[in-house]
């Protein structure tokens, strides 16, 4: 390789890594395209505990959507994440919870995360959940959160976690989209010295939901004023004190669902996409064994949410797959101030370390100081996720928190791929700083012409990201919605997975991510539809239309603009401040709009289709009034603008931008 900037993957005394080298990477990977069954065979038998062995490792395909993995066979995945390592060695840290207030942290053993689980799985059972019934969590970054998605597992339940930074109504309809009889929520959640009501939300999310009959409240921070209303609510530590802390694991179809998350795409309404039990657990327990390089005694830490997918797969379920310690991150980066997550790495000598650009982003700009104290001497193996990072972050992140001697490893992967797809491995892959560089085990890679649909073979290509064979953890299918599983991941491409990405393949083979192809815009690393931030806006009284675009953002990567035309005329910067008041209500907090702008136009086709290229360019300042003078570079800045059905717009849309 000729690039000048390739870090080869750093080695650390005494310690040796799952693979060794690219050769045996390569051939691994060979392996597990040409022979999934007996590649992914081994693997199954290797990482997962069963009750029933499989009889067909792999079946089905994209076309029909009846993908399936290691039929015949049952598990159960709490069984699988806690009883085995509780039988082998209970004293064992499962997880580490690192509260909001500075200095305040628990441990708890497998064995006592088996008995929670245990407990609050009886509850469960009390409270007339049976198999295949689905449960609602609305739960702050707190251990409970994993004790109750495992005690759903342990039962057959299917959870439908929901972040705890999403808005009453959208609280609502995805209790009522998924039919959820119990919700599981905490009187309040505490963030970064600041509170959050989720009990008073979920009351208001309730009262559309008629069907919910119980709400198992967890107390995280025991103010008594927390709206209460017996008998629908019961508290959580009342309910557990009662039961035996033995609850028998169901054995599970390897097919049967295991959870469903709720993810934005090119509509307004969000999907609730499901994973099943076998396939999901496989990915995620493989890509923590070998993209983390995890081995026994490693202290896992991914500072995500576990209302988000990264939370499901790498704070609960691949963690503790492999019976390695995870970290519980309830606070933020920079509270009490930056060198927050140092002092953490410090103090549970943590191995692995898994956070999103956008918090590199900001703790850089906050500079070296915050970091420089501190030993970091624990870590080996430094993650990012959920957005392309920028090289010159990736180098901070590599110089300043890895000292040169951590393997970065850029994850690129889905809500719906379940576990990563694309990524370094430690030991394994020279990285290029912003290059997702290579794919997993059992991902075939393919890059297409958008147009044709035809691939593009070789290397340096670009095009759409896509798959070409089913993969285990690969999700199966849209809750109740199998036509619009196949729209929108099948059909646009026959043959391939489509993950609404650009990606381009370099000199060398590796792959850059260059960001989604459809209106999903990535703020923060959270996935936010524009469609929705659309609908939002719409619903108020005063708006006529809304169009929203992504602009690009220092910290966050990218940033919301609204513009919207409302249905009489004459309203200021308070009705602006409303819409941003609406985008909040209905979706929450972290969809918050940077700007919203009203106009009396929005730049239009004839046959009536908004432009959004045009208000990109606006948003994103790349063409502003100081333009307008010279028609030639209007033109060179914004295109062809001949399809405009009233070219006045763009001058109007200028000025109000300013
Ligand atoms: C979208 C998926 C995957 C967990 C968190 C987000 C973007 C994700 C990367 C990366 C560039 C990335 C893609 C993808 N994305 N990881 N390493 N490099 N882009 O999950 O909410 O389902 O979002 O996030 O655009 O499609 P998600």
């Amino acid at each position: 390789m000729t690039a000048p900037n390739v870090f080869q993957p750093p080695t650390h005394e005494g310690h040796t890594t799952h693979i060794g080298s690219l050769d045996e990477y390569r051939r691994m990977h060979r392996e597990s395209i040409d022979n999934p069954e007996q590649f992914f065979g081994k693997l199954g038998r290797e990482l997962l505990s069963w009750s029933k062995p499989s009889t067909t490792v792999k079946s089905g395909g994209f076309h029909d959507g009846d993908i399936a993995w290691f039929l015949g066979g049952e598990l159960n995945v709490s069984y699988n994440c806690v009883d085995r390592h509780a039988a082998e060695n209970p004293d064992r840290v499962a997880i580490i919870w690192e509260a909001d207030e500075p200095g305040h942290d628990e441990r708890w053993t497998y064995r006592k995360l088996q008995q929670e689980v245990c407990r609050f799985a009886n509850v469960l059972l009390k409270f007339g959940v049976r198999k295949g019934d689905t449960v609602a969590i609305y739960l702050p970054m707190v251990p409970e959160a994993a004790v109750a998605m495992l005690a759903c597992t342990r039962i057959g339940a299917i959870h439908s976690t929901v972040f705890a930074g999403f808005s009453a109504e959208a609280l609502r309809d995805r209790i009522l989209d998924a039919d959820c009889r119990i919700l599981i929520t905490a009187d309040q959640g505490k963030r970064g010295g600041k509170t959050v009501h989720l009990k008073q939300i979920a009351d208001e999310a309730l009262a559309g939901c008629p069907h919910v009959r119980n709400v198992i409240v967890f107390q995280r921070t025991g103010d008594m004023a927390v709206p209460f209303s017996a008998p629908r609510d019961v508290w959580w530590h009342e309910e557990v004190a009662d039961q035996r802390p033995y609850c028998p694991p169901v054995p599970m179809n390897s097919e049967d669902p295991l959870f469903m998350l709720y993810t934005s795409g090119s509509t307004g309404k969000p999907k609730g996409v499901l994973h099943t039990q076998a396939g999901y657990l496989l990915g995620a327990a493989a890509t923590c064994k070998y993209v983390f390089d995890i081995h026994p005694g490693d202290v896992f830490g991914c500072m995500a949410d576990v209302g988000w997918i990264t939370g499901h797969s790498y704070i609960v379920y691949g963690p503790l797959a492999l019976g390695v310690t995870t970290v519980m991150f309830e606070s933020v980066p920079t509270y009490p101030n930056a060198s927050r997550y140092w002092v953490m790495v410090d103090k549970h000598r943590i191995t692995q370390f898994y956070t999103a650009p956008t918090a590199i982003r900001a703790l850089r700009r906050l500079g070296d100081e915050p970091v420089a104290p501190y030993k970091l001497d624990s870590l080996r193996v430094l993650g990012s996720v959920g957005e392309p990072i920028n090289p010159e972050a990736w180098l901070w992140y590599h110089d300043v928190v890895g000292r040169k001697r951590c393997m970065i490893v850029d994850t690129y992967w889905q809500t719906e791929t379940g576990s990563h797809i694309i990524t370094p491995l430690p030991g394994v892959t020279p990285t290029k700083p912003g290059s997702a560089t290579l794919p997993f085990f059992g991902i075939d890679v393919a890059i297409l012409d958008p147009e044709t649909g035809r691939e593009l073979e070789g290397n340096d290509v670009t095009g759409v990201l896509a798959v070409r064979q089913p993969f285990p953890s690969l999700t199966r299918t849209v809750y109740n919605n199998h036509r619009r599983y196949l729209d929108t991941y099948m059909r646009p491409y026959n043959g391939y997975y489509f993950t609404g990405d650009g990606a381009t393949r370099d000199s060398d083979g590796y792959i850059w991510i260059n960001g989604r192809l459809d209106d999903v815009i990535n703020v923060a690393g959270h996935r936010i539809s524009t469609a929705e931030v659309e609908a939002a806006l719409i619903l108020h009284p005063a708006c006529a239309e809304a169009a929203v675009v992504g602009v690009a953002h220092d910290v966050t990567g990218q940033a919301i603009v609204c513009f919207c035309t409302l249905k009489s005329h004459g309203a200021g910067d308070s009705l602006e401040k409303a819409l941003i008041g609406q985008v909040r209500t209905h979706i929450g907090p972290f969809a918050t709009p940077q700007r919203v702008v009203i106009v009396h136009d929005l730049p239009k086709t004839r046959s009536g289709k908004i432009m959004r290229r045009i208000l990109r360019k606006i948003a994103g300042k790349e063409v502003t009034i100081k333009d307008y003078d010279e028609p030639e570079s209007i033109a060179a800045k914004l295109g062809d603008l001949s399809t405009l059905a009233e070219p006045g717009v763009v001058k109007h849309l200028l000025e109000r931008f300013a």
